[in-house]
């Protein structure tokens, strides 16, 4: 079975990459840290990181942001700093009173191997009122896909797989692996 080493030191991204790959791949955990630049789009993170990551191929790096309507894109590309400064709970109070909760999430997935490609996947829904969920990780505490009554924090792994962000751009990333 081929490997595929993910650079990521988050363990909820990395529950999702086994619960998806595993039957296919072996995944591993790679925790080696890179810079994360402040572009303003998560392709051009994906595409500086690989600059410092050449000593690692092959391997497989996640860049994701959640993206709220009403704060015109924020937290997006700053979504990891935001997670450790306001937390879900700064989201919920920038977000008191707004009726428009529209909000997606965005995946990039950067493969480099004999190339570098990208697999994107985008979830749309909205934030929540409060707080609900003890599964996942980051911002599904507060995040409601599309058609759904609940957040992603209240969801098994391989529902939430079905429907995200991460689970779109990992379906792009194996149909180009197995093709
Ligand atoms: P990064 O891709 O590691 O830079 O993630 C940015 C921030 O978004 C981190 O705080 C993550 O915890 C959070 N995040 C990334 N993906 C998800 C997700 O699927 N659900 C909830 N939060 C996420």
């Amino acid at each position: 079975m081929k490997t595929l080493d993910v650079i990521t030191s988050n363990k909820g991204k990395y529950r999702e990459y086994e619960e998806k790959l595993s039957s296919t791949f072996v995944v591993k955990m790679n925790n080696v840290h890179y810079p994360e630049i402040q572009a303003s789009r998560l392709e051009d993170v994906v595409h500086h990181a690989f600059e410092y990551l050449e000593d690692y191929v092959p391997l497989m790096i996640d860049d994701s942001g959640l993206f709220i309507n009403r704060l015109k894109g924020f937290p997006g590309v700053y979504s990891a700093y935001v997670m450790k400064t306001l937390g879900c709970e700064g989201i919920l109070k920038l977000m008191e009173g707004e009726e428009d909760r529209k909000a997606r999430f965005e995946c990039v997935i950067g493969l480099f191997d004999d190339e570098k490609r990208l697999f994107k996947g985008i979830c749309e829904g909205r934030i929540s009122t409060k707080m609900r969920g003890d599964m996942g990780f980051g911002y599904d505490p507060i995040f409601i896909p599309s058609g759904y009554d609940f957040t992603f924090a209240e969801m098994e792994t391989d529902r939430k797989n079905k429907i995200s962000h991460r689970g779109k751009a990992m379906k792009a990333l194996l149909d180009h692996l197995e093709r």
